[in-house]
């Protein structure tokens, strides 16, 4: 067991913006007896905050409260037949490492996955999606603690209410759970997900003399290499908003007067518009505000010049939102989670 609690912590190597910011305290989980332990010592009664990768969060300023690390690891084979393999992954394993590992094993399905950063355990959390496919396309089920008893529970995926950046995790369940580790079934046959315009361009240019899952893994990672900055070298959280979502009249009416704009459909009554382009149609695109800024190959994502507050992106994100609003009468949504 490893509950021992820091104090003063800075979180700034914690999260992916960068931000610099300290924690009152910091927790580091590696089982789920830990978890279990500071169940029943009340952790989970006051302020806290559950911390994978720190991919998807801004903070805006110290935390008064407890961070819970989730570094619990493990994966383990749990069924296996001539034509898939059922995989847990334990919450604190890192997901770029796990597509690796599947890619490696040639066990398709979370290919076009590769290259987001941080842990397993959020992955369910806004259902992580990226060219063409999403986490609930091979989730068989989520494990989790109810943080209010201490029991282990799971939910099969039709019960975790996924849609696009969406599940029951960032609602009735948000900050109710712990999740421990997922279970994914991959398929042994390849079934390649190659209808993302930009992935055929990638596997166009490379002349491959055969198309499977490593090469799409490596397409994906250049297409976002090509793009996203790498949080290493410049402070992010990907893309800052969601793609809005908006009924198909609305589509009409901003199709009328903006002949240009990037939609694509959802379903027949609704479309979901690009808001990247709404942002660099309103002259965001790589517009730098002191630290903060739009970065410049991509709108959507706000960057960390390097001495950025997160007040100062929050700043930046409601300029944007209201830019946007002003301009298309469209509101913009935060994918990041604002702390
Ligand atoms: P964190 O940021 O640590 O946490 C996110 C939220 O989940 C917080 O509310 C946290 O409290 C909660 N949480 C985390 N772990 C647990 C747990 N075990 N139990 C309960 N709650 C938990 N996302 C996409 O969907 N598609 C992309 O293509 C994509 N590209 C990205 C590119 C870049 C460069 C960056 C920086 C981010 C990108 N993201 C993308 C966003 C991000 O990587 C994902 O949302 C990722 O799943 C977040 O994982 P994390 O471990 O860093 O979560
Ligand atoms: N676009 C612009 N200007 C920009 C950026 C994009 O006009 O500055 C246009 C592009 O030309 C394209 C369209 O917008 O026509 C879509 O762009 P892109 O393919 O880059 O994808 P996105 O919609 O901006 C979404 C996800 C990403 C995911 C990619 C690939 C959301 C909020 N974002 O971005 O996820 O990697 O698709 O599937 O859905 C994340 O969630 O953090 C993230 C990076």
């Amino acid at each position: 067991m490893s509950t021992e609690q820091q104090h003063n912590v800075n979180l700034k190597g914690l999260n992916t913006f960068g931000m610099d910011v300290q924690a009152q305290s910091l927790i580091e989980v590696t089982s789920i007896a830990d978890v279990k332990q500071l169940v029943s010592k009340g952790t989970f009664q006051g302020k806290f905050l559950i911390l994978g990768g720190g991919s998807n969060v801004l903070f805006t300023d110290d935390y008064n409260g407890v961070i819970v690390l989730n570094r619990i690891l493990g994966k383990t084979v749990i069924e296996e037949s001539e034509t898939s393999v059922v995989l847990q992954v334990s919450a604190g394993e890192n997901w770029h490492e796990t597509v690796q590992y599947c890619v490696d094993q040639n066990w398709c399905g979370i290919e076009n996955l590769s290259l987001i950063p941080g842990c397993v355990g959020a992955a369910p959390i806004q259902n992580i999606g990226a060219y063409g496919v999403e986490i609930k396309d091979v989730l068989e089920s989520v494990h989790f603690i109810d943080l209010e008893t201490g029991q282990e529970k799971q939910l099969t995926n039709d019960a975790c209410g996924f849609g696009y950046r969406n599940s029951v995790f960032k609602h009735d369940l948000k900050n109710k759970v712990l999740i421990t580790s997922i279970v994914i079934r991959l398929a042994k046959q390849p079934s390649l997900k190659l209808e993302y315009g930009a992935i055929k361009d990638e596997l166009a240019n490379n002349n491959y003399e055969h198309i499977g899952i490593k090469e799409v893994s490596k397409a994906v990672i250049a297409i976002r290499q090509s793009k996203l900055p790498n949080p290493a070298d410049l402070g992010n959280a990907g893309s800052f908003f969601k793609n809005p979502v908006v009924p198909k009249m609305e589509y009409d009416r901003i199709s009328n007067q903006f002949p240009d704009v990037r939609g694509y459909v959802v379903d027949d009554q609704h479309m979901k518009l690009a808001a990247g382009w709404l942002i660099e149609q309103c002259g965001w695109k790589g517009k730098r505000v002191g630290d903060t800024g739009s970065h410049a190959k991509q709108a959507l994502v706000l960057v960390n010049y390097g001495q950025a507050k997160g007040a100062d992106v929050r700043q930046l994100a409601h300029d944007i939102i209201e830019s946007v609003w002003n301009k298309f009468g469209v509101r913009l949504e935060p994918e990041v989670n604002i702390i």
